[in-house]
């Protein structure tokens, strides 16, 4: 049994969590609850980033303390965790007694160590606003690559980091007025002393090869640079014992709040604190998003390092959401808030699973197409895995499970052997990975029950005993699923406990049939998303987003993706080798079409009619066999490609003027076509 202690990084107290946070809370979470899954002990603590000049910014706006804007946004903050199921063992803040104590003996160690060095500064300072200008107040021409509007301490563009008075043609950010310059002590700390150190540690398998390079090219190639953990009063943070008047900056406590939030959890629960961050025994993973990055790598392993503290073993590092292939953006409503989202009604849960399907080791950054996001769910979740047991549970209602597992054809034994390469991919944080692994056995067992069709054999009395083993196969084999599924749906593998009469509590329990238990009432396990409810959502935040919170940044991809595409669908429909022209192609009129309304053919087991419209009040009719895929309140309103110009066809059911485009085999896995938003109908599709 592994021993791990788990961060994500610790959430500015001056703004909301949004979906972009999210991604990394979720990742960890994800991260987390495999490692209990498996039976390792890990412990997740995180706590809210408090100090810092951003905060006394909002509270003056505020008209209110400090202290009170810190305390209603940590309360947001874990109502919003709590929300999406984020399953923190302790959740601190910088700004308490234990956060004070553990910055006074990390900064006495490092000062002991010979790394602190004391120097007159000269700091842009605001005579409008009279006082010093911490590094995000100030904003200019970046001093290596020249880019304009960058921040005081690090540039967007090239990662280059430096102080706020290196910054070309710099303005306040707070009263606009050009800063000048002014003199006082800072306290740095000397990383250069530590450059031989981090070399080594950079390259010891903590970080991911692409960010170790990174840092070997942008920062170890040279001589490392002072670091100033000090600022000169006003500033809302700790002040430091012996130098009166002056804080700590707050990258210098932000970190030591991984610690603190430790320490308080073991207070708590009666640890000792040592076992946890002073121990060769504790595995320590650390969380973070791209933009953070330095402060990770090079400040916090030389911090803990000269103050004797126990290194990470890893630093886990991920990219940054965009949403529609964009920067998330408060005019498009597309900067969500969690509460938002928890506010719209759609099921937090399917966040989690769409972030994982997309999350790999790399630093890429990953899209929230809501289109897409939709679709997943729908397909993957409620398509392939709530399927399994909606369509099978009801017929074992009396009878239950049956007592010996039955021949399957080795469905649940080839699934089992898939573990191994699924608990692989969780750990490794290659999500993506494990979903397309289970995706790939929730389609095997579909296509089991598919062949088997519980629901002919419950017609014939006489298939009883078949009817009850085909059904403990299929939950079975959703069972496993659900297990795997674990870490990401957490609900659904309490839901599928009590469905099934056996709580899912560990890994193990993909390797063993589940028999003879009782099968309670199919309660709804999870229902489609409905793209309405989305749109709604992205409305909602349009209205909500307030001014005064920076914008998101979305710094630049850090290495190129992965993905995991296999054959197997080519192979069902290899390319076809006929050549045609250019005007073959164009024979065929492909239009943009929206789907204004759209109604069962109660007739027609498969059809649904949709009326599309081209624009105007050009209308078709068409009957498409997407029934067992779409509800036909999940289309209205969307964007489809369709065949235009096809012969109009008479049918039992009226006249099918047209075609819409889809991929898929069929039954539930169709995929209608759609274009990006801003597309019109009408629009030809060359
Ligand atoms: N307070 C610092 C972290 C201190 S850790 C000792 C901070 N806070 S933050 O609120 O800005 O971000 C918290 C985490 O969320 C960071 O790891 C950051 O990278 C991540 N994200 C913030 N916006 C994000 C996106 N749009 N997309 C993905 N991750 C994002 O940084
Ligand atoms: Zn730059």
């Amino acid at each position: 049994m592994r021993q791990i202690l788990v961060t994500s990084a610790l959430p500015y107290a001056n703004g909301h969590i949004h979906l972009g946070h999210l991604v990394e809370y979720i990742q960890t979470d994800i991260w987390v609850r495999f490692q209990r899954l498996v039976g390792n002990r890990c412990v997740f603590v995180c706590a809210d980033d408090t100090h810092g000049t951003a905060i006394s910014i909002r509270a003056k706006q505020e008209g209110r303390s400090e202290e009170a804007v810190i305390a209603d946004m940590k309360a947001a903050h874990e109502r919003d965790f709590a929300g999406f199921s984020v399953s923190f063992d302790n959740y601190g803040s910088t700004n308490s007694p234990s956060n004070r104590a553990l910055c006074n003996e990390l900064w006495q160690k490092i000062r002991a160590a010979g790394l602190v060095v004391e120097k007159s500064v000269t700091q842009l300072f605001d005579p409008v606003a009279k006082q010093f200008l911490a590094d995000r107040y100030v904003r200019g021409n970046c001093p290596k690559c020249g880019a304009p509007d960058q921040y005081g301490d690090s540039c967007d563009k090239c990662g280059a980091a430096y102080s706020p008075t290196d910054l070309t043609n710099p303005v306040s950010a707070l009263s606009g007025a050009t800063p000048e310059l002014q003199s006082s002590p800072h306290w740095f700390i000397n990383t250069e002393q530590m450059h031989d150190f981090l070399a080594t540690w950079t390259r010891s398998g903590a970080l991911h090869e692409d960010v170790a390079n990174w840092l070997a090219g942008a920062f170890l190639a040279e001589p490392l640079r002072d670091w100033d953990v000090s600022r000169p009063a006003p500033y809302f943070g700790f002040e430091i014992p012996d130098a009166p008047g002056n804080y700590w900056y707050v990258w210098f406590d932000a970190p030591i709040g991984y610690m603190a939030s430790t320490k308080d959890w073991c207070d708590r629960v009666g640890e000792k604190f040592d076992d946890w961050w002073r121990s060769d025994q504790t595995e320590i993973h650390h969380f973070i998003g791209k933009d953070i990055t330095y402060f990770h790598t090079l400040f916090w392993p030389v911090m803990l390092k000269a103050a004797g503290f126990t290194l990470p073993k890893a630093v886990h590092i991920h990219g940054f959401l965009t949403v529609n292939g964009e920067k998330m953006s408060k005019s498009k409503g597309t900067f969500i808030r969690a509460a938002t989202y928890l506010q719209s009604g759609l099921d937090p849960h399917y966040l989690r699973y769409f972030y994982a399907s997309k999350l790999t080791p790399k630093l890429d950054n990953l899209d929230l197409g809501l289109e897409d996001f939709v679709a997943k769910v729908n397909g993957d979740l409620v398509g392939k895995v709530v399927n399994l047991a909606s369509r099978t549970a009801k017929f074992v209602r009396e009878t239950g499970l049956a007592a010996v597992y039955p021949d399957d054809g080795g469905l649940f034994a080839e699934a089992a052997a898939e573990g191994t390469a699924i608990a692989e991919a969780y750990e490794a944080c290659d999500y993506n990975q494990a979903m397309r692994r289970i995706m790939a056995l929730a389609d095997r067992a579909n296509k089991f029950v598919d062949e088997r069709a519980p629901w002919t054999l419950k017609k014939d009395p006489s298939k009883a005993a078949e009817l009850q083993q085909v059904c403990t196969v299929a939950l079975n084999l959703f069972r496993q699923l659900v297990v795997y599924l674990a870490p990401v749906m957490p609900r659904l593998a309490e839901q599928t406990g009590e469905l099934l009469s056996s709580p899912i509590g560990s890994w193990n329990e993909t390797q063993q049939p589940l028999v003879g238990t009782a099968v309670n009432e199919y309660k709804h396990l999870l229902s489609r998303v409905d793209m309405k409810q989305v749109e709604a959502m992205v409305e909602a935040s349009r209205e909500s987003a307030p001014s005064n919170e920076p914008a998101a940044s979305t710094p630049a991809a850090g290495g190129a993706g992965t993905w995991n595409d296999d054959r197997s669908a080519l192979d069902a429909e290899p390319l076809v080798a006929d050549r045609i022209t250019i005007d073959q192609f164009t024979a065929v009129d492909l239009r943009v079409a929206r789907v204004i309304e759209a109604k069962e053919v109660p007739e027609a087991k498969k059809l649904l009619q949709l009326t599309l419209l081209l624009g105007g009040d050009e209308k078709r009719n068409v009957f498409a066999g997407i029934k067992a895929a779409y509800k036909p309140e999940d289309l209205v309103g969307r964007l489809v490609v369709m065949v235009a110009n096809l012969e109009p066809r008479q049918m039992k059911f009226g006249l099918s003027e047209g075609m819409v485009t889809a991929a898929g085999p069929g039954g539930p896995e169709v995929f209608l076509l759609g274009v990006d938003s801003g597309a019109k109908p009408g629009q030809r599709v060359h």
